[in-house]
């Protein structure tokens, strides 16, 4: 293959034809259980006001301080492509007033998103995320039923084994007192932090939780835990959300140092994934989400809680390939439609046309002349019944239809072909 002069950029895929089938099978799969659960689907922009992020995921995470793509428009408006999908959802919900609506508000939402991060296996710069938010509750039923769609739409998918991992990280009442503590073990130790935890420990401690580095990791491993530092209503809104997983039979592990890459949590955060078998490779969490009760009213509305998760695609999807999860192909053509001479080709439209209205899918090559290359093509799709339209039968109004396995051959009247295929397809009425 020749070298091409112009690729996708760096850490940015084609999705090409034999991939769209995955795409498909999630969509369906998460679309299904939304609408079980009464969500309605919701689409932003691409493009948002730079601000939101900065403010809504907070100015000194990994996000906004080093992965958006940012641009300053002709009208010299500062846009972000969205690195996640939350802002922009409580930004829309904002906007349009939905707190007059009934609450809580239930939306879904299915797209691609851009982080500038190093590509590896399960980061890429743009990647597909889908996700939901439920805005205008507090209880925690709220946050165990958000959890309980999560292994809803992933056991949909076929996956089992699923860890989630969980933890609450407090509100604006308890969580400054669990920084002084984290301070007062982190400081001593800071020479030993990567030099972004070092960063980190001036801006933003409780990011020190969520460093991949070796270093860094290792002297996590024995800082305080903010369970012990919780405020009485947060403690009891994490028992009360554990007490709901429990009664769902939900598995999970409490992870103390949960934090998640993003500073608009309060309350519960989680993470669910897989555990990889030794060889396989990790791909990172499959989803991620969490309570965010002060993001609306941080975003310009009226105090609001809500809860809720995005899922990526592409890790899923990787992971069904590892997997060999079986995915079935839209349904592929049974029959083929094979025409000889000018006539025919004319006819040919028409009973496309005819076989669309029936919902029957069908497949051709109108563009070839030659039968030999269209049984061709019929045999390499696998193809059950091919439908020869010759110059003779196309004057007589008559069609030939061949079965490929057998090869016999019979020539029936045009008006009755239909009914034919339906009875040879087994398709009712
Ligand atoms: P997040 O954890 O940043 O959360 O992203 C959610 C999921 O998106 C991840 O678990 C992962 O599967 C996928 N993902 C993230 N970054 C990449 C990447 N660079 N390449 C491939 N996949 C990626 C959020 O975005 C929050 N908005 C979730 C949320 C919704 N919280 C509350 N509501």
């Amino acid at each position: 293959m020749e070298k091409p002069k112009f690729r996708t950029p760096s850490g940015m895929h084609d999705i090409l034809p034999q991939e769209q089938v995955f795409y498909q099978k999630i969509y369906q799969a998460a679309e299904k259980i939304f609408n079980f659960y009464n969500f309605e689907k919701i689409d932003t922009p691409i493009l948002e006001e730079a601000e939101i992020f900065s403010k809504g995921i907070g100015e000194s995470t990994d996000i906004v301080e080093k992965e958006m793509y940012t641009l300053r428009t002709k009208g010299r408006d500062f846009l972000a492509l969205r690195p996640e999908g939350t802002a922009p959802v409580v930004r829309a919900y904002i906007q349009h007033g939905f707190r007059t609506l009934s609450q809580p508000v239930k939306l879904w939402y299915f797209g691609p998103y851009f982080r500038y991060e190093r590509p590896q296996a399960g980061r890429s710069r743009q990647f597909w995320q889908f996700g939901i938010e439920v805005l205008g509750e507090k209880s925690p039923v709220i946050d165990a039923q958000v959890i309980l769609i999560l292994f809803d739409v992933l056991e949909e998918l076929g996956f089992e084994n699923l860890i989630l991992k969980i933890n609450s990280i407090g509100d604006e009442n308890c969580r400054p007192y669990y920084k002084k503590a984290l301070l007062s073990f982190l400081r001593p130790q800071r020479t030993s932090l990567c030099s972004d935890c070092q960063n980190r420990l001036k801006v933003n401690p409780l990011r020190i939780l969520d460093c991949k580095q070796e270093k860094c990791r290792e002297i996590i491993s024995g800082a305080p835990q903010i369970i012990n530092y919780l405020c009485e209503e947060c403690h009891r809104h994490f028992k009360e959300v554990l007490e709901f997983l429990d009664e769902l039979k939900l598995p999970y592990i409490l992870d103390p140092y949960l934090v998640r890459g993003l500073d608009y949590y309060t309350k519960t955060v989680f993470e669910i994934g897989i555990e990889p078998k030794e060889g396989e490779s990790q791909v990172g969490s499959l989803a991620g989400g969490g309570r965010y009760d002060k993001l609306v009213k941080l975003l310009g509305g009226v105090d609001t809680p809500a809860c809720g998760w995005a899922a990526g695609m592409e890790r899923i999807i990787e992971l069904m390939k590892l997997k060999k999860k079986k995915i079935f192909s839209p349904a592929c053509p049974q029959v083929f439609l094979a025409q000889i001479g000018s006539l025919a080709k004319r006819k040919s439209l028409k009973i496309l046309e005819e076989f669309r209205k029936e919902k029957i899918k069908i497949a051709e090559s109108l563009a070839k002349d030659s039968l030999n290359a269209q049984l061709n093509r019929a045999d390499r799709l696998g193809i059950k019944y091919v439908l020869i339209l010759g110059q003779r039968e196309a004057i007589e109004d008559k069609i030939i239809i061949r079965d490929m396995e057998s090869g016999q051959q019979v020539t029936i009247k045009q008006n009755k072909l239909l009914k034919e295929i339906k009875k040879r397809l087994r398709i009712k009425k």
